[in-house]
């Protein structure tokens, strides 16, 4: 596990230019309180922002966001990928968070890990909140993908390429991804990361795994959807990414609030247990000797 190299993904962002996001959700603090629990993780090689980074892609939302997000990368000495949503504006996007023109080119980069690629595209249409590639994207995300990457590539956009179990969601997720599809296909993709969905799931689009990973903001509530209704719930996340020279794997890391658990047994111990003593009368007494939840 040497070579592995860990992304922590914060999607759905939702930043308001001012205030509380529907009156109620303070988006900028969900993320402060997320980057204060990665802080205290083994140190990620990259954090990882796909998408609806603003709420309404107002210049302001920008500029409160960048000091927390930059001032986490210089003091952590972590790497940052923005990326926009739907909910983004390019213009404001790109000068606000990229140091770019403030004009309406994409915003696809490139950010290596060691010998990790991670391709960041921009999948925000101009014309609506669907997304989608365009051929010349395409075409240069082709000519990247035949130079070598020793660790493979991870592909990082918002608009997830698979449905999900929402119908109003499924109306503008990425449009037509047969082509973006076709490009990875056997070019060392291990995985594709997005957001948009307010909910996480996975799925596989050709035979490369699709991580979709929930909000920081707030929640889309699956339970009513089959009831035909949008929801949107409180509730924060993130995810963690790790990718092995076998592959990868994500986790979804809810945000809870307060430090409960209803048991915390060292490491060291479950291994003995493990190796030692396998049976169920031991691991009942590593449960009674750890430590008390609250
Ligand atoms: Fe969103
Ligand atoms: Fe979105």
């Amino acid at each position: 596990m040497s070579d592995t190299k860990v992304i922590i993904q914060l999607s759905d962002l939702h930043i308001a230019s001012s205030g509380n996001l529907h009156d109620t959700i303070d988006s900028l603090d969900n993320v402060s309180q997320i980057l204060e629990v990665i802080e205290g993780l083994a140190t990620p090689d990259l954090v990882l922002l796909t998408g609806d980074l603003a709420d309404e892609g107002h210049p302001d939302s920008y500029k409160r966001l960048r000091p927390v997000i930059d001032g986490f990368s210089k003091k952590t000495g972590i790497p940052v990928m923005y990326l926009p949503g739907n909910h983004d504006k390019r213009p404001a996007f790109r000068f606000n968070l990229l140091d770019l023109d403030e004009d309406e080119q994409n915003t696809d980069q490139i950010l290596w890990c060691g010998g990790l690629r991670v391709i960041g595209l921009d999948s925000t249409a101009l014309d609506g909140p669907h997304g989608e590639f365009d051929d010349a994207q395409l075409d240069w995300l082709d000519a990247e993908l035949n130079k070598p990457a020793p660790l493979g590539t991870i592909i990082a956009f918002h608009h997830p390429p698979i449905p999900g179990p929402i119908d109003a969601i499924n109306l503008i997720i990425l449009r037509n991804p047969e082509r973006f599809s076709k490009i990875i296909e056997g070019r060392g993709v291990k995985m594709i990361l997005a957001g948009h969905t307010h909910h996480a799931s996975a799925g596989i689009l050709g035979t490369v795994p699709v991580w979709v990973a929930t909000a920081t903001a707030y929640q889309i509530d699956v339970r009513a959807s089959d009831s035909g209704f949008l929801r949107g719930i409180p509730g924060s996340g993130f995810s963690r990414i790790d990718v092995t020279n076998e592959g990868a794997f994500a986790t979804h890391i809810q945000m809870l609030p307060g430090d409960q658990h209803l048991y915390n047994i060292d490491l060291e111990q479950m291994k003995r247990y493990f190796t030692e003593k396998a049976s169920a009368g031991a691991m009942e007494e590593a449960f009674a000797h750890s430590s008390a939840g609250e």
